[in-house]
């Protein structure tokens, strides 16, 4: 059996907190809001409650762990080497939705790492994430708390569908904000690199440490006619089909008026055939869509909107039962990246361009 316990996510009860520390503690599995998205939490230095995370989740064992801290000082255990560079983006980003790949230090268990020599650290900006690591005493590894290959969960009941009996707790602190998982910047080379786009833009990194790379292995960056070796991930995660809804997605980029041009004439196809179709709309184009099940994202002129509404509409298809889902895509700029690589990964290759 899951408990599930409700908590005022800005001011969580201190016993609450300390019966969810306690069980992190002895090696259970606690599921908490973030900013980001929801954590399925275990102490990062047990190896055992560490490994039934990957159990829970059905997660491959090469893909490592993110480890979440409550204090500046516990990154200096984590790590062996913390360069310049770290120190000015914690000051301006956490608590919040960067990670930091840093050289591990010897004390983390492999499972978390997947036998890498790096560690991805980082401070969430939730007061439930903060009060139960701290209530745990330990530093927390934490993936998204879904089954592994479907959409991150963005409140409890989306975990509770994927994990419900697989785990000892869901922390019930309300629906995360930001809605995309954090941003992963590997500093263990001479240029920073972003190994997965996320919650903090390229634009906004630069700000404050200027140059900063895209990992081309990530499909951020439109990769049309590439030999697929060439664009091998740096961040293992990034290589699984993932943020996938059941029904097969296709992704039309382009021209807004095109896109829907051309996702309007696609609906149309597969009506005509007898299908259950979804359409994934922003808010600028949703009126052109007549037929078919539209569910708004947010605005093309806001990314961040779509950002914090993409998972949960990618599940609302799910309670749909569509048979496929057409996406429109948007500028792959700012928060519009990270909103981008989420969908063209749950496209898998059904991606058009127009
Ligand atoms: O916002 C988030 O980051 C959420 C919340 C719960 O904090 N967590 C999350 O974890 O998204 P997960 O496990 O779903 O994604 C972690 C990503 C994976 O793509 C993984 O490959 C990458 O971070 N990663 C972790 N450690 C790494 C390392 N040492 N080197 C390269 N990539 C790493
Ligand atoms: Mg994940």
């Amino acid at each position: 059996r899951t408990a599930y316990w409700r908590v005022d996510p800005a001011r969580p009860d201190p016993g609450i907190m300390a019966r969810a520390g306690l069980i992190l503690r002895q090696g259970g599995l606690v599921a908490f809001p973030t900013e980001t998205v929801y954590g399925l939490g275990a102490n990062a230095l047990d190896a055992l409650a560490v490994a039934r995370i990957f159990e829970a989740k059905g997660r491959p064992q090469d893909n490592p762990l993110i480890v979440h801290v409550a204090d500046r000082e516990t990154v200096g255990r984590l790590a062996c080497r913390v360069p310049a560079s770290a120190g000015k983006l914690m000051d301006a980003f956490w608590p919040g939705p960067l990670t930091l790949v840093l050289p591990a230090a010897d004390t983390i268990p492999r499972q978390v790492t997947a036998g890498l020599d790096s560690v991805g650290i980082r401070m969430p900006a939730h007061p439930v994430a903060l009060a139960l690591i701290a209530a745990a005493g330990v530093p927390v590894a934490a993936p998204s708390a879904n089954l592994s290959g479907r959409p991150s969960p963005t409140t409890a009941e989306h975990v509770l569908q994927d994990l419900n009996g697989r785990i000892e707790v869901i922390l019930d602190g309300g629906p995360a904000g930001v809605g995309l998982e954090s941003t992963v910047l590997d500093l263990t080379g001479d240029v920073p690199v972003i190994l997965r786009p996320g919650g903090i833009t390229r634009e906004e990194l630069e700000k404050v440490i200027g140059e900063v790379r895209v990992d081309p292995g990530i499909d951020g960056v439109p990769d049309r006619g590439s030999p697929a070796g060439e664009f091998r991930p740096r961040s293992p995660g990034m290589k699984y089909r993932h943020y996938a809804p059941r029904a097969p997605l296709v992704l039309v980029e382009g021209e807004p008026e095109r896109v829907a041009a051309r996702l309007k004439g696609l609906a149309e196809s597969y009506l005509s055939r007898g299908w259950r179709v979804g359409i994934l709309a922003t808010a600028e184009t949703a009126g052109e869509y007549k037929e078919g099940q539209v569910v708004v994202a947010g605005w093309r002129k806001d990314p961040a909107t779509i950002a914090s509404r993409l998972f949960g509409a990618l599940r609302r298809f799910d309670e749909l039962g569509v048979d496929i889902i057409l996406a429109e895509g948007i500028e792959p700029r700012g928060m519009g990246l990270a909103v981008m690589n989420r969908l063209r990964r749950a496209a898998d290759n059904r991606i058009e361009r127009v």
